[in-house]
């Protein structure tokens, strides 16, 4: 059966999940930030290289100063000390998105979970925080200005060669999976995503355990990838 390289996930539906039960909307966000890690190891155990995960998008600040605090908090308090799991188990921690905006305690819990999961080996949890897509090919593109400025010749520049310019440099999103219920992208990794498979379900991220995340995978390998081509087997 064939696992995909990197599956992508927009982690939507925490408030909800909370609301429904009478809870807060920062209870929403703790359990998700638990069922990230069990997803997380999940995944690797299942083959899966890449995983990438929307925590917080640039748009995100426009939430109340209490839910903000309270996500940035959470940040702070699993890179730091729950998040050891991760580390442990071999997992390489890297970080998408501007660092403008940020504060410095938040700063210093992502170095330290990269620079803690630096050398690991068995799969990569790309985490995009202070995130937006078109940012991404903004900066990637200033970047690439840049790299012309000092004389790089583009004349056989090619889509594969972009990659090198975005925050992370990653192989392009096999699957991408939003839970939650709503059928969007969000600013998500618009470049990465270009022949992506969507998987959208109704659950909401707190809910969402292996058995779901299974489910994604079954209906991944049961799609057919023809990348703009024909498939010879089904004509
Ligand atoms: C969307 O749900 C979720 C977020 C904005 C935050 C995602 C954060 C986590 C899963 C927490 C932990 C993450 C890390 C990296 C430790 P929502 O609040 O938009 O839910 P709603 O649509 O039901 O309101």
């Amino acid at each position: 059966m064939e696992v995909p390289k990197h599956v992508a996930i927009i982690m939507d539906g925490n408030g909800r999940w909370a609301t429904n039960k009478g809870l807060k909307r920062s209870e929403g966000h703790l359990e998700g930030s638990k069922t990230l890690e069990k997803i997380a190891l999940h995944a690797m155990d299942m083959g899966i290289e890449v995983l990438s995960v929307f925590a917080f998008s640039t748009d995100n600040f426009k939430r109340d100063k209490e839910e903000v605090d309270y996500l940035m908090n959470l940040f702070i308090k699993m890179f730091k000390t729950k998040f050891d799991k991760i580390a442990k188990k071999g997992i390489k921690v890297v970080f998408s998105g501007r660092k403008n905006n940020l504060n410095n305690k938040v700063m210093d819990a992502m170095d330290n979970m990269e620079v803690k999961t630096k050398d690991n080996q068995r799969g990569i949890l790309n985490i995009c925080l202070n995130y937006g897509g078109q940012e991404e090919i903004i900066d990637a593109s200033l970047k690439l200005a840049l790299d012309i400025n000092k004389g790089l010749n583009i004349d056989s520049f090619k889509r594969e060669d972009f990659y090198k310019y975005l925050y992370q440099d990653l192989p392009p999103i096999d699957l991408l999976i939003r839970t939650g219920g709503e059928l969007r992208i969000s600013n998500f990794m618009l470049y990465q995503l270009s022949y992506s498979e969507f998987y959208f379900t109704n659950t909401y991220f707190p809910d969402f355990d292996k058995s779901e995340f299974n489910k994604a995978l079954f209906m991944y390998q049961n799609r057919d990838r023809r990348y703009g081509g024909i498939n010879e087997k089904n004509n």
